[in-house]
């Protein structure tokens, strides 16, 4: 991970108190106030990027003046805990282009909100697994299990975030086996609850440090996509390569479905705010992708995907790895 100090190092204000240590900003994300942890998500989403505060609080829908008084409120913390550093950097206003105070994560800093969502992310879907009926979206199937069978995933499938299993009773229609991978175990219990047919693996893993001790002819995600942050999107693409056999394809469905209410880091964020049935609040990453700008984006991974809309919010993508002959 490259270790960047961001723009005009020279003339930051303090930039020695500035946090390099991704452990170290993961603590502080984990320790501060909910109204800092906005404040820094709503950082990490533009990276390298100094704002004067009023252009940082119109993005995340903030009031003006708020960040000041939640930089002032969390000084204390800072001091006692963290010997005056912060994950966020400081341009005065002699210095800025504005000539206003302004403030902005460097890349690094950032990474390691990203890092700390997806933390959350995973904490988020095991709290949720008892309810999740509760929380699915109602727009009937919109087509999406058509799209399965038009496909026909056969012999060896993957299932990758695979949650309560309710893709894999449809995905056992076509293959002969299926491995089905989640980090939540709460959501594994259930799938093994409802699924019960012996062709199936269930694996309990964190599909950002896992890796297959097999080839598979088809791999398939529901639901899934959406919530792998851009930094990780070509990793993740890279590890669907390596669960495939050389002329494996691969299937997605998905949907950008970001109602106003979860969007309380701004239109702009990744992140996203879910809430349980008892009001339990979590930041998830839920990105809005679009047909036309997945295409490209695994186009130029190497990846010949077929990326189509069907009833909105939902889309489902086709392909395989380019390079097979
Ligand atoms: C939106 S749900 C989709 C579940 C299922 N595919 C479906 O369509 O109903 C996302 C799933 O991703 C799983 N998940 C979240 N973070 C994960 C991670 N880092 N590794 C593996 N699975 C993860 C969650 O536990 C959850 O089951």
């Amino acid at each position: 991970m490259p270790r960047t100090a961001g723009p005009f190092v020279a003339v930051q204000h303090a930039p020695h108190n500035a946090m390099d240590d991704p452990r170290e900003i993961e603590r502080f994300h984990d320790r501060c106030s909910d109204l800092m942890r906005e404040l820094l998500d709503g950082l990490a989403a533009a990276p390298d990027r100094p704002r004067p505060f009023p252009e940082i609080e119109d993005a995340i829908g903030w009031p003006h003046r708020r960040i000041a008084s939640v930089l002032g409120g969390a000084s204390r913390m800072r001091h006692r805990e963290f010997g005056g550093r912060r994950p966020y950097r400081f341009l005065g206003p002699r210095e800025s282009a504005s000539g206003r105070w302004e403030m902005w994560m460097d890349d690094l800093q950032a990474r390691a909100v990203v890092e700390a969502v997806l933390g959350e992310q995973k904490d988020y879907y095991r709290a949720v697994a008892a309810e999740y009926g509760d929380h699915a979206i109602l727009f009937g199937d919109a087509g999406l299990p058509a799209v399965v069978d038009t496909f026909r995933p056969a012999g060896r499938v993957l299932e990758l975030a695979c949650g309560p299993g309710a893709w894999t009773p449809q995905l056992l229609r076509h293959a002969d086996s299926v491995t089905a991978v989640d980090a939540s175990a709460e959501m594994l219990a259930i799938a093994a609850d409802q699924v019960t047919d012996k062709r199936v693996r269930f694996i309990h893993a964190d599909l950002f440090a896992w890796e297959p001790d097999g080839r598979y002819d088809v791999v398939f995600f529901g639901f899934w996509l959406s919530h792998v942050p851009l930094e990780r999107f070509e990793a993740f693409w890279s590890l669907v390569g390596r669960c495939l056999q050389p002329h494996g394809r691969v299937l997605f469905v998905d949907d950008a479905y970001r109602p106003p209410d979860e969007l309380v880091y701004g239109e702009s964020s990744h992140f996203v705010r879910r809430r349980l049935n008892d009001g339990t609040a979590f930041r998830i990453l839920k990105l809005p992708h679009t047909p036309a700008e997945l295409e490209r984006r695994l186009k130029e991974l190497g990846w010949q995907v077929e990326v189509r809309s069907a009833e909105a919010p939902f889309f489902w993508g086709a392909g395989y790895f380019q390079t097979r002959t």
